[in-house]
């Protein structure tokens, strides 16, 4: 028991529904432990992405995602967190690209706090929102009555002509990039044959391919002769696809006041020149210190979380903002200033059909797993 009277059990329930935060991939690289009444939480080098996420923006943003579902696991029982980062979030660049997490370099300690967590988002909030991949059908502007954002982060919206340009360029850019293509085609799950199907990575269901695609697709992910095959032939394509694309300029913007007539698009951009520590920021990959973007983190997943509950839907395009052609045309659209980092990029909307569940390790029935070093009540140093 901890001076707040929350148990470990209470905890472990905390962190189980954190578990179900998004991340990059569905690569769930966050490893608590309960230790002492806390929450420590180291990152998985296994689970970082090495040559997609160079920066560390997508596991920082990932991250911050977890602690924001742990905060309102704590807000519903009444109960708010403390959150600390350690030194070892601003040493990311030093973690292995391989293995398991490191128990004595936790990033984040998080303690129990009697004030409770003022949120207006639920456990069941955390546990039905998805990722959706469908037709996503127009809806009002999401920033309309969202929540607030802090200062230094806004929410830009970019129209539908670019977006899809964008797009376009950012796919092309992970397909020809083989690195970064060998490592999305690691976290693919085509088939319920795959040993981690049940849990992490993208399945097909969550992917909605068609079943035919999906059986004909699955072998290229385990049979390496036929993987290296289809990177060669991806990588080609992309290649093709990215020079056509950056040889067109953007396409005209719609009118002004012109109606949406899908989608909205929005990017989540945050300005460089309001952050803690200007030292912090030079050292940091993106100009931003490593807590800063975690703090991004979790008002994305409010913002995730608002979407939800006024029945809509969010499409990540994380592809617009890895490749550096696709960013660089979304930052001349957007007129971002050079002190401007756009951090994510989606597309949010009403869904036609609902999206299915994604895998856990945490979920309950999940085969253990090794490399994730969760710890599970009972198991506790
Ligand atoms: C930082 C971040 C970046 C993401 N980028 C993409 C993306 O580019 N494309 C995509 O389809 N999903 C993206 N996702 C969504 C994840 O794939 C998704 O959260 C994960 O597979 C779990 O599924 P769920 O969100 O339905 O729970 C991203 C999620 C996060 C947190």
């Amino acid at each position: 028991m901890t001076s707040t009277s929350v148990t470990d059990a209470d905890l472990h329930r905390w962190v189980r529904l954190a578990g179900r935060a998004p991340s990059a991939h569905n690569t769930q690289p966050w490893s608590p432990r309960v230790v002492d009444g806390t929450v420590e939480v180291a990152v998985v080098p296994d689970r970082v992405l090495a040559a997609g996420d160079p920066s560390f923006r997508d596991l920082l943003l990932s991250l911050g995602a977890w602690v924001e579902c742990l905060a309102i696991a704590a807000g519903a029982d009444g109960r708010g967190v403390v959150v600390e980062p350690t030194p070892w979030l601003d040493r990311l660049a030093d973690l292995p690209v391989r293995g398991p997490a490191d128990p004595a370099s936790p990033v984040l300690v998080v303690r129990p706090d009697a004030a409770p967590y003022a949120t207006a988002f639920t456990p069941a909030d955390v546990r039905a929102r998805r990722t959706h991949r469908g037709r996503l059908d127009t809806a009002a502007d999401l920033r309309r009555d969202a929540p607030a954002l802090p200062p230094w982060l806004a929410l830009l919206q970019v129209d539908d002509p670019a977006m899809r340009h964008l797009v376009r360029l950012g796919g092309a850019w992970t397909a020809s990039r083989r690195a970064v293509a060998a490592e999305l085609v690691r976290w693919l799950r085509l088939s319920p044959a795959h040993p981690r199907y049940a849990r992490d990575g993208m399945t097909d269901r969550m992917l909605l391919l068609p079943p035919l695609l999906a059986r004909v697709a699955a072998p290229l992910t385990r049979r390496p002769a036929l993987h290296d095959a289809a990177l060669t032939v991806a990588g080609l394509a992309g290649r093709a696809v990215e020079a056509l694309g950056r040889s067109r300029p953007l396409p005209v913007p719609p009118a002004t006041g012109e109606p949406l007539t899908g989608p909205q698009h929005l990017v989540l951009v945050a300005r460089t020149s309001g952050v803690r520590s200007a030292t912090e920021a030079l050292d940091a990959r993106l100009g931003l210190p490593p807590a800063q973007v975690l703090e991004a983190g979790r008002a994305l997943q409010r913002t995730w979380l608002h979407a939800h509950r006024s029945g809509l839907a969010v499409a990540p395009h994380s592809e617009v903002v890895d490749s550096p052609h696709a960013v660089a045309g979304l930052r001349r659209r957007l007129g971002l200033r050079r002190s401007q980092v756009a951090l994510a990029v989606f597309s949010v909307g009403r869904p036609v059909d609902p999206a299915p569940p994604s895998p856990r390790l945490t979920d309950v029935g999940a085969p253990p797993d090794a490399s994730h070093g969760l710890v599970r009540p009972g198991q506790g140093r």
